[in-house]
This record gives C-alpha cells, sequence and structure tokens, in this order.
C-alpha cells in the first residue's frame, strides 16, 4: 500500500475501512479522536452518516487495543454496540461556551497505566510546591478523569489558521489537543508499540508520537490535511509543551 514518510511515521491517504484491515498488526494501538457523526464540515468528509454506517466505520476495529474518544452518548450509541464494553472509560473535561462539557475516552484490550501521567502542579511558585518539585515530583496523581486539559479554540496557539476571503478561519473544524493524545500515549503504550490513528485529521496524534519518538500511523481521507500533518511533524517542537512533557513517563 502507498505511504508518505515522516519524521517516525507513516500517513495513509485514503478511506481508513480499506486501508486499516490491508496493515493491521499486532503492535498496533489505535488512540484516535474518530468523526462525531454531528454533522461537522470537513474538507471532504460527510460527517453525516446514517447510523448503520458511521457505526461499520468501527467494526474492522474489534480485537484491537484501542482509546477512542467521543461523546458520551455517542459512545453509547455507536461503540458499544459495535466493539462491546470497554475494559476501562476515562473521562476528559473541559470548559466550554456550550453544555457538553466532557467526553469519554473508551479503552479497549488494555488497562491504562495512570501512574505514568501525573497532573501539573496548579500552582508551582507556591513555597511546598516549589519544594516537591526540587525532590523531582512533577504533578499530582492523574485519576480516571482530568480537566487539566483544554479544548483547541480559536484562540488557541496549537488551532491552523489560514486567510480566506479577508477573514482568518480555522483550517480543521475540531483540533484535539496534543496534550492530551500525548497522556493516552503515556498510559496506554509502550516503546514497542505503533501508535495509529485512523482518523488522523491534522496530527495531533502524529505529533504528540513523533515527539514520544514512538513509531506511528495516520491515515487520512483528505490530502489537504494529510499535507498539515506532514508540515506540523516536521516541526513539532513549535507545537508541544516541553513542562507538560516532564510530567509523563515514556
Ligand atoms: C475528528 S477529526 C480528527 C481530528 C484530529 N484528532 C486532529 O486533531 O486533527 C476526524 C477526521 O477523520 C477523517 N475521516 C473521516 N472518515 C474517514 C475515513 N473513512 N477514513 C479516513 N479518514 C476519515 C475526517 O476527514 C477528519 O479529518
Amino acid at each position: 500500500m502507498k505511504y508518505s514518510k515522516v519524521g517516525k511515521g507513516k500517513i495513509y491517504l485514503g478511506d481508513t475501512k480499506d486501508i486499516f484491515p490491508k496493515i493491521a498488526e499486532d503492535r498496533f494501538v489505535i488512540i484516535t479522536d474518530p468523526p462525531y457523526n454531528i454533522g461537522i464540515k470537513y474538507d471532504n468528509y460527510n460527517d453525516n452518516l446514517p447510523s448503520d454506517k458511521y457505526k461499520s466505520l468501527f467494526s474492522i476495529f474489534h480485537n484491537y487495543r484501542a482509546a477512542i474518544i467521543q461523546y458520551p452518548e455517542e459512545t453509547m450509541e455507536f461503540i458499544v454496540p459495535e466493539l462491546g464494553i470497554p475494559n476501562k472509560v476515562l473521562t476528559w473535561c473541559y470548559n466550554s461556551n456550550i453544555s457538553r462539557q466532557f467526553r469519554l475516552i473508551s479503552i479497549y484490550n488494555m488497562i491504562p497505566n495512570l501512574n505514568n501521567s501525573k497532573i501539573p502542579y496548579k500552582n508551582p511558585t507556591d513555597k511546598r510546591i516549589k519544594k516537591l518539585i526540587a525532590s523531582g515530583s512533577q504533578g499530582t496523581r492523574c485519576y480516571d478523569w482530568f480537566s487539566d486539559i483544554q479544548l483547541v479554540k480559536n484562540v488557541s496557539k496549537e488551532k491552523i489558521m489560514v486567510e480566506k476571503n479577508s477573514k482568518i478561519v480555522p483550517v480543521h473544524p475540531c483540533q484535539i489537543p496534543i496534550k492530551l493524545i500525548q497522556r493516552l500515549i503515556a498510559i496506554c503504550t509502550t516503546k514497542e508499540d505503533i501508535i495509529i490513528d485512523p482518523f488522523m485529521g491534522v496530527g495531533a496524534t502524529a505529533i504528540a508520537a513523533e515527539s514520544m519518538g514512538r513509531e506511528w500511523i495516520g491515515i487520512e481521507l483528505s490530502p489537504m490535511y494529510c499535507k498539515l500533518t506532514t508540515e506540523r511533524v516536521k516541526e513539532w517542537r513549535t507545537y508541544v509543551d516541553l513542562k507538560f512533557m516532564d510530567t509523563l513517563v515514556f
């Protein structure tokens, strides 16, 4: 199968349903933020599929280790009927101007090790915290819900913006934070694994894996998103927070 190589990764341009079954191997750990089927406007994907068609996107991931990010209702309606009850569910909470303020991360066929990620101290200049940091502590314990990572908003440094008809607009409607994927890589994978995102978008998983020195694969329908991911992976240092990375064991 044709792919382009960048850093420690490979990018496949095309449909996951065709590509994933042909390249799948036991070393794969799927870490993905799939389309949510809620009518979001992507470059060349219709995010409004009939339920059965949407559900079938996930059937190819059966028996693979996977961490799948979704809203709670959609997790229950589409992911669980297709892949069964997850081994573990993590909850990612964030501030937003809509009523939905959390997503579930359904973990399949593996047990995450939460000890591999710490929640960064909120007040690192506090005297007592300074002492803890000096003694080697990078943060507090990570529980199975966390709220220290915010959404990528249009004003976020991480968001890719372009000028279109004299307006500054986002290139991709729903980038996921790189830190979230870095945390999932730290708690769900080992150095021997290959991290695969079958719905790569503009490459949060690719950048997270590259920054952590891991082998990775991305699959994406849009040539434009593939091109942007390639450029971003080459410059991954500008997109990651090295201080946050100190809180991870990987
Ligand atoms: C929610 S976005 C992923 C965003 C990504 N996490 C990021 O931060 O950039 C889902 C992506 O899946 C892609 N996609 C949808 N169906 C696909 C398919 N069948 N095969 C490959 N890519 C697909 C869409 O084009 C979209 O970019």
